[in-house]
């Protein structure tokens, strides 16, 4: 019988929770109301929503409940974020991001750029992939409608300081939006104690179903929506509720707080014995981004020499599941923007691998990755033209552990 499949690929997507699915389900049945609906069915599904409303609110510590739009994902969030910031503030026409944003914020400012004739700061990172701070610094003027950086990083896990990066936008007179999809539900956050002004999250990524996000706006900070209609959520996103997927959402939300000592503890030791466990057994290996500010449940490793699809497609023969990159731009041969942004060496860029964890992995799963990765790299490392046992490590590339 062979061994059950192993996920290590939870920056993608995360397995629903069976709580979470059982909390949808009556929503899809007996509970069919229109929340709109002035009688008993729209009331019972009204209620459901004000209490999703609460259990996200509380997740992100923010202060009132209708600081939260509901979406329909991150991408959603993120674009309404960004567009609004634009229409509501004429003759605001510039963009502060980084250059190792989510696809959902740098293709929106790309198009902007090209389109619209908005003027986009792509705010470089160092070798770990912290933001350039001067460089932000110095970017933000009286010409800057929003200034968008993310919370966590999608593929290496590094935090960025928005904290910090808000109070910097707020004392030069500017908007401050975070993309803290990957963030939220895997670190505390505490919203009303901050100066961020919109935030992204999504629910797919913390076990509540896909299709379906929020955007926290900070209460007074103007809101233009994106899609225009009906007068759900105030008037800020048109279109019925999609109730299940936000008593999802919220339900989800309820865990991920609950789980937040889980994540913090177990998953972050279990992510460390996985790292440090590969650093150790396989050579010329690194650990890309800043170590000391990281998500718990993320380790990005580069396997010098190799390329990450066919690590990839050798961990998939032995049931384990990882990533090259982002889902989205895995399927190009080119390393992802992130690690070129990161001047990471294109022999090791080419090789690096994501592994993200969740609360439902287990020791056991981490110690039978950890026996057939030596193995996995071993084979692929043979049949490479560019591997030499003694090969020097190209000047930039000092591994981080050993
Ligand atoms: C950092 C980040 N932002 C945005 C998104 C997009 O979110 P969604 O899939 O809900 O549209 C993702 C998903 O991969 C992400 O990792």
């Amino acid at each position: 019988m062979s061994a059950a499949p192993i996920y290590f690929d939870n920056n993608a997507t995360t397995r629903v929770d069976p709580r979470v699915l059982e909390a949808m389900l009556p929503f899809f049945s007996e509970q069919f109301g229109n929340a709109s609906s002035m009688h008993a069915f729209g009331a019972q599904v009204g209620g459901a929503l004000k209490r999703a409303r609460e259990q996200v609110q509380e997740l992100l510590g923010a202060e009132f409940d209708h600081e939260i739009v509901f979406t329909g994902g991150g991408t959603e969030s993120d674009n309404t974020a960004i567009l609004s910031a634009l229409e509501t503030q004429t003759g605001r026409n510039e963009i502060i991001t980084s250059a190792v944003e989510h696809p959902a914020v740098l293709a929106l400012c790309d198009w902007l750029q090209k389109t619209r004739g908005v003027k986009v700061h792509r705010i470089g990172v160092d070798a770990k992939g912290r933001l350039d701070l001067d460089a932000y610094r110095k970017a933000l003027g009286p010409k800057t409608a929003i200034a968008s950086i993310m919370w966590a990083n999608n593929e290496t896990g590094t935090l960025f300081p928005v904290e910090q990066l808000a109070e910097l936008a707020h004392e030069a007179g500017v908007l401050f939006h975070t993309d803290a999809v990957q963030a939220v539900g895997k670190i505390p956050l505490d919203l009303k104690n901050s100066e961020i002004d919109f935030l992204s999250l999504s629910a797919h990524k913390l076990h509540g179903p896909k299709g379906i996000g929020a955007l926290y706006v900070r209460r007074g900070v103007r809101l233009r929506p994106l899609i225009r209609g009906g007068h759900q959520e105030r008037g800020r996103r048109a279109g019925t509720e999609n109730a299940p997927a936000i008593v999802g959402l919220g339900k989800a939300a309820e865990l991920a707080l609950q789980y937040m000592p889980e994540e913090l503890g177990r998953v972050r030791e279990l992510r460390d014995r996985l790292e440090q466990g590969i650093v150790a057994r396989i050579p010329r290996c690194l650990v890309n981004g800043d170590i000391s500010q990281r998500l718990p449940n993320t380790s990005n490793i580069a396997f010098e020499f190799i390329e990450g699809e066919a690590i990839l497609l050798l961990m998939n023969q032995h049931g384990i599941a990882a990533s090259s990159g982002s889902a989205c731009t895995s399927g190009s041969l080119e390393p992802s923007h992130v690690l070129r942004a990161m001047n990471i060496p294109y022999t090791a860029a080419h090789g690096s691998t994501r592994f993200s964890l969740s609360r439902e992995n287990t020791q056991e799963e981490v110690d039978r990755v950890l026996a057939v990765m030596p193995g996995i790299i071993a084979r692929l490392r043979e049949l490479s033209p560019f591997w030499q046992d003694d090969a020097p490590a190209s000047a930039e590339f000092k591994p981080s552990y050993a």
